[in-house]
């Protein structure tokens, strides 16, 4: 039987962090043996914001590395940098035809922008999802694996996607749903109390998987407690929930219940817990860490890792064209 595909783009904007690893990633790992999946590095959607030259190759590196050293296997799945397939912006023009701008303009993640950077306006933001979705037909996904936040995305791809097939009475392009692999999606909470992690919370908030031993070390301890408990049993407040739910994803089980009975019996010490929390963050990132950095001095890799995810890439995308093209009307003469 023919596998399904699945797409997903990754922004790149910056380190990994636990949030990204337990909340995406790891979903990732296990479907790319599954599936015929394609993960991507949104380089062109990372232009709304202007990055330098220099900053936008060493994000879309740094992205690379990290997925690879998590384990995305170039072996198993097809990951490019999304401006290798530039066959994605034809797509993305000829989805443009028919994506109305009444309805980009009813976009939320359009219309918070317009409140965050009144400044920066651009045309890239209002057509934002359409070149997601011209992500996602590219290679007629079936599932894209991706939060709640992009939902609406999602659907004015299923839009433009079936707006093209009616259009051209096509059925080039499947429909393409949201979608998680396994079992619930963990929400990881950040450091500072409340909340989920993230980098754009604030330093300290988000644990990297780069990070080097000692900040981690620094992070954790800082991490917000409250006072407390004042009884047995007592439920427990979001802040200290939130210890106890990153210590639930890195430390051994036997931990977490030990340091759950003393929280229940209100002898807990939240020193002594942060410091087996940061302890147990450390030997479950060190050999990320250890690989991310080993990675990223082996440009012949890389190199070798994004050619052959370009090329894998361009062939999907070249056959999808190629019928897009045909359906439309365009011929050679
Ligand atoms: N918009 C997505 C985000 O902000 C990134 C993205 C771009 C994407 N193109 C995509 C995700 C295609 C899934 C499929 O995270």
């Amino acid at each position: 039987m023919k596998k399904e595909t699945v797409v997903s783009g990754i922004r790149s904007t910056g380190n990994l962090h636990l949030g990204n690893y337990f909340g995406a990633l790891k979903n990732f790992l296990k479907m790319q043996y599954e599936y015929n999946c394609f993960f991507f590095i949104a380089d062109y959607h990372s232009l709304t914001t202007h990055p330098t030259p220099a900053d936008l190759h060493a994000n879309v590196k740094q992205v690379l590395v990290e997925y690879l050293a998590c384990g995305i296997d170039p072996e198993a799945c097809t990951i490019y940098i999304q401006s290798d397939v530039t066959e994605v912006t034809e797509l993305y023009l000829l989805l443009s035809m028919n994506a109305y701008v009444g309805e980009l303009e009813r976009s939320t993640t359009f219309k918070e922008k317009i409140r965050k950077q009144p400044d920066n306006v651009n045309a890239g933001l209002l057509t934002y999802p359409v070149l997601m979705a011209a992500d996602i037909l590219l290679h007629r996904a079936h599932k894209v694996p991706v939060g709640k936040d992009q939902e609406q995305h999602l659907e004015m791809a299923r839009t433009f996607g079936n707006r093209f097939n009616r259009m051209y009475k096509t059925e080039l392009f499947p429909e393409p749903y949201a979608f998680n692999f396994g079992t619930q999606l963990v929400k990881i909470p950040g450091l500072d109390g409340s909340g989920k992690m993230g980098k754009s919370e604030g330093e300290g908030n988000a644990v990297f998987l780069a990070d080097a031993p000692e900040v981690i070390q620094k992070k954790v301890m800082r991490a917000v407690t409250d006072s407390g408990p004042t009884h047995e049993n007592q439920p427990k407040a979001e802040a200290i929930q939130n210890v106890f739910t990153l210590m639930e994803v890195v430390s051994k089980k036997e931990t977490l219940d030990f340091f759950n009975e003393q929280y229940n019996t209100m002898k807990i010490r939240y020193g002594d817990m942060k410091k087996q929390l940061a302890e147990d963050m450390i030997a479950f990132t060190a050999p990320l860490r250890e690989k991310i950095i080993e990675l990223s001095k082996d440009e012949d890799y890389i190199h070798r890792v994004a050619t052959r995810g370009a090329e894998k890439a361009k062939e999907s995308a070249q056959a999808t064209l190629s019928l897009a093209r045909q359906s439309i009307g365009f011929r050679h003469f």
